[in-house]
């Protein structure tokens, strides 16, 4: 288990470099699956999720090559069946399985996907895909390891409403709908970069998809697709989690390679707590530019409202605040447990189950803490944490920086599954820490 030892009390000083979304690039990668020729995705970064992707792939006869410069070819030539067994020993390591369906019975009339991982932040049913994959003509039967699915007739198009605008679920549909027969037209379609990106990707494939108001999106099903040549969207997520370190530890973080248009909402957000930033052309500056930092009312909300995985870092900046901060999570219904490693650091932060804010979720009045009340500035003092999912353990590796004295964070290689490199970007920002494997 790996483990870090922190001296925090020190700004985050310096820059860092960010590379694709991991949010995009998985799926862009799953997309390759769909062409009759190889395809090359840019800035894929060196992070345990695309890992696991590139060995999923790999199992179902994609040759795969990821070199140091980002670049990564993958050929899909030569799709096979892959052995049940060897799907299976992937079980619980990611979400990204669940995408493979549409290519692999477009591809090989079959799929088999292990249980899905990712964090543990809600049930994260998976219950929208699999009706989606019905409509589209695929049944579907619940192995004890895993569901096996088939097309006996092929996947034709169809008209799908989701419940909800999931990401995953939208991707789903793409990936599906493009070479099914016929039109699909999705309502209540999510509509984050990520998923206009992955819109873009398939188009320069071949295929025909239109993004109209309200929500829907409408795919005309071509019958073959070619690969692509894409340069991955940067990870958004990545640059608000810097951003907010950056606030918490009253330094200054330039992070390359971060843009504007997607930030939007997050750099409003920033702004209002106090938080100094400038806009150049290859990236955004962060920085705390002294003073007190100022509490916020915040809903984390679908694009284009305020994204949930912003959420967990900025708490940590709200306990620099004066004042009492409120952040309704309307997303995932069980994405506060972080917040206790906070409080037993001298962060005073409250959950409850009630919705404190005005936007629908439809988390109230039921057994789900997702409200939370940050009431600050506490001193954070040093603390042994144990790292808990990807972004909630980035807090508080952000909060052992800010505090005084030395933290003992353990199993921080999950941060790894989203952050490239990130002892290496902590060492060029200044922090005090050692590393043990
Ligand atoms: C993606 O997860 C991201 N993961 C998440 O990032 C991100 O938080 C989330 O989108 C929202 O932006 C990846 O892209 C790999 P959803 P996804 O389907 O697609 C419910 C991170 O830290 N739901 O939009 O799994 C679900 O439970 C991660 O980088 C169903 O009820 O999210 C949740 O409450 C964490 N049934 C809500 O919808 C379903 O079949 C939104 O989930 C599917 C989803």
């Amino acid at each position: 288990m790996s483990q870090i030892t922190v001296t925090g009390g020190k700004p985050l000083v310096g820059r860092v470099d960010i590379k694709g979304a991991k949010n995009l690039v998985t799926k862009a990668m799953v997309a390759a699956l769909l062409g009759n020729t190889a395809s090359v995705l840019k800035d894929v970064p060196k992070i345990s999720d695309v890992e696991v992707v590139s060995r999923l792939l790999q199992l179902h006869g994609v040759i795969i090559n990821h070199g140091d410069d980002g670049v990564m070819t993958l050929d899909p030539s030569n799709v096979e069946s892959a052995r049940m067994v060897d799907i299976d020993a992937h079980a619980g390591s990611s979400r990204i399985p669940i995408l493979f369906c549409g290519p692999l019975l477009h591809r090989l009339g079959e799929a088999f996907i292990p249980d899905l991982g990712g964090c543990h932040i809600g049930d994260r049913p998976i219950d929208f895909h699999l009706e989606v994959l019905r409509n589209f003509g695929a049944v579907i039967e619940k192995l004890p390891n895993g569901t096996r699915m088939s097309a006996p007739d092929g996947l034709k198009g169809a008209k799908v409403s989701l419940p909800y605008p999931s990401v995953g679920a939208t991707e789903q549909v793409l990936l599906t709908s493009v070479l099914a027969e016929g039109i699909t037209e999705l309502s209540g379609a999510a509509i984050e970069p990520e998923i206009m990106d992955l819109i873009a990707i398939l188009q320069k494939m071949g295929a025909v998809i239109s993004v109209d108001t309200d929500r829907v999106i409408r795919v005309e099903g071509v019958e073959k697709m070619r690969g692509y040549s894409h340069r991955a969207l940067f990870d958004r997520n990545e640059a608000a989690s810097w951003a907010a370190a950056a606030l918490a530890t009253n330094g200054d973080i330039f992070v390359g390679g971060a843009r504007q248009p997607e930030m939007m909402t997050f750099l409003n957000v920033f702004r209002k707590v106090g938080g100094a930033f400038e806009i150049e052309d290859d990236g955004i500056r962060f920085y705390h530019p002294g003073g007190e930092l100022n509490p916020v009312v915040i809903e984390t909300d679908v694009h284009p409202g305020f994204m949930t995985d912003w959420q967990q870092p900025l708490v940590v900046a709200l306990t620099q605040a004066k004042g009492l901060s409120i952040v309704h999570e309307t997303v995932y219904e069980n994405r506060f447990g972080f917040t206790d490693a906070l409080n037993d650091m001298g962060a005073q932060i409250q959950i409850y189950r009630e919705c404190l804010g005005g936007n629908p979720c439809r988390f109230g009045q039921r057994n789900f803490y997702h409200s939370a009340v940050i009431s600050g500035p506490t001193k954070l003092k040093a603390a042994d944490i144990r790292v808990p999912d990807l972004r909630g353990g980035f807090s508080h590796m952000v909060a052992a920086l800010a505090a005084e004295g030395t933290s003992h964070v353990s199993n921080v290689q999950l941060i790894s599954r989203g952050y490239e490199h990130f002892l290496d970007k902590l060492a060029a920002l200044g922090a005090d820490f050692s590393y043990t494997e």
